[in-house]
């Protein structure tokens, strides 16, 4: 492939790399499947969407030379979105080729857990380290309500199948809406001390996708924290704050909890992570409007040191912020509109990756 003029080909390995704001490249999100069997109302609402064309998916081989690339770079959390990724046929093939990589440390999944529990073991065999589950609410009724299906039982089902396969440090992760599910803060605490899994409240953002979003339903950081001191007496904060998005707190009784505050707190400033979506394109923010194209050069026959110069030069210019900017906003409303996610199916946040 010919040099593209603009990039350089060289990247000295000494250079550390960081973005403009100094921020390392540390974590990547891949998403490896744009479909989704749930429709929670946060992230699908529609019944129907524009997919991404199957011949543009990446396979895994690719995927796993691109995520070579990013290792090279510094990059050593590696996690797997989707969509659902489960959905995405044979992942433990896929887990058992990255957990190949030495670079890769931490080799994460985030599931909705429907399917989970069928695949709990394998993926555990193939190498994952750890997965996070999606559990909105611990009732059945209001979870057909939130994602259109009649699942749940199979999603805990899919939590209890963690343990049960040898995973440990599992969270679950619950968005928060005011009206739907904020009265469970507490009870979902307890279900989480059951299980073994820390508990992480996420407040409703209005990414791309949620196209229902208003600041009135966001139940903030400030409000959970609130809620929660009344029902268990004190809530202390536990840790420093490291570059993941949850801040995490501690109760009376040493259990710890997780508040994922990026719409009132963001936290853009230690943001060390990008995306990259099932059919190649790398985004800098869950915000951005546009992405890299890395699986045009790819399938061009690019060399590894074109990718890692393609990449490094561009992670070496971001300066996105974008969680900062929208809390920015006055008259904060739905971010992107159903028409523009139409024509393009990358500014949902299901393809990029949750
Ligand atoms: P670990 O702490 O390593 O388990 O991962 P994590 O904290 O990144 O958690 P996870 O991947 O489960 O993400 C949790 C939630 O944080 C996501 O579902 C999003 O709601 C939010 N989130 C994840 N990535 C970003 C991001 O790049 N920007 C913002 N603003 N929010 C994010
Ligand atoms: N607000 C907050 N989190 C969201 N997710 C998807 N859409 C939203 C949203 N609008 C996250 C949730 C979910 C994961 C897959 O993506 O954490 O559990
Ligand atoms: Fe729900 Fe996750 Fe599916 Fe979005 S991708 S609809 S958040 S399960």
């Amino acid at each position: 492939m010919l040099p593209d003029p603009q990039i350089p080909t060289e990247v000295s390995p000494g250079d550390a790399l960081a973005d403009q704001l100094g921020r390392p490249l540390r974590s990547l999100r891949l998403s490896v499947t744009d479909r989704c069997n749930l429709r929670c109302n946060y992230c699908m609402p529609e019944e129907n969407y524009v997919w991404l064309p199957r011949e543009e998916l990446l396979t895994f081989e690719e995927i796993t030379r691109l995520v070579e690339a990013f290792t090279s770079l510094g990059v050593t959390d590696v996690r797997l979105t989707g969509g659902e990724p489960l959905l995405r046929r044979d992942l433990p093939s896929l887990v058992r080729m990255l957990a190949a990589n030495p670079l890769v440390r931490d080799l994460a999944l985030t599931t909705n857990g429907v399917l989970f529990a069928e695949q709990a073991e394998a993926l555990r065999g193939a190498g994952l380290h750890r997965v996070t589950l999606s559990l909105d609410t611990l009732r059945p009724e209001r979870f057909l309500a939130l994602t259109g299906r009649d699942t749940h039982a199979q999603v805990l089902e899919g939590i209890a199948a963690a343990g049960r396969a040898g995973f440990t440090k599992s969270k679950i992760d619950t968005v928060v809406i005011r009206g739907v599910n904020d009265d469970e803060l507490g009870d979902l605490i307890e279900y989480g001390r059951g299980v073994q899994a820390e508990v992480r409240f996420i407040e409703y953002m209005d990414v791309g996708g949620a196209t229902g979003w208003s600041m009135e339903k966001v139940f903030t950081r400030a409000e959970m924290l609130e809620r929660l001191a009344k029902r268990y007496g004190s809530v202390a904060p536990f840790e420093q704050r490291t570059s993941a998005p949850a801040e995490r707190f501690a109760l009376p009784d040493g259990t710890v909890f997780g508040i994922i505050a990026s719409t009132t707190t963001p936290f853009c400033k230690s943001c060390d992570r990008s995306r990259l979506t099932a059919d190649g394109l790398w985004y800098l923010c869950l915000y951005a409007q546009s992405g890299v194209d890395l699986r045009r050069m790819l399938r061009a026959g690019a060399s590894a040191d074109e990718l890692t110069a393609r990449i490094s030069f561009v992670w070496r210019g971001r300066a996105d912020r974008g969680a900062e900017l929208r809390a920015a906003t006055g008259q904060r409303g739905v971010f992107i509109g159903i028409d523009q996610l139409r024509q393009d199916p990358h500014l949902e946040m299901h393809t990029r990756g949750g």
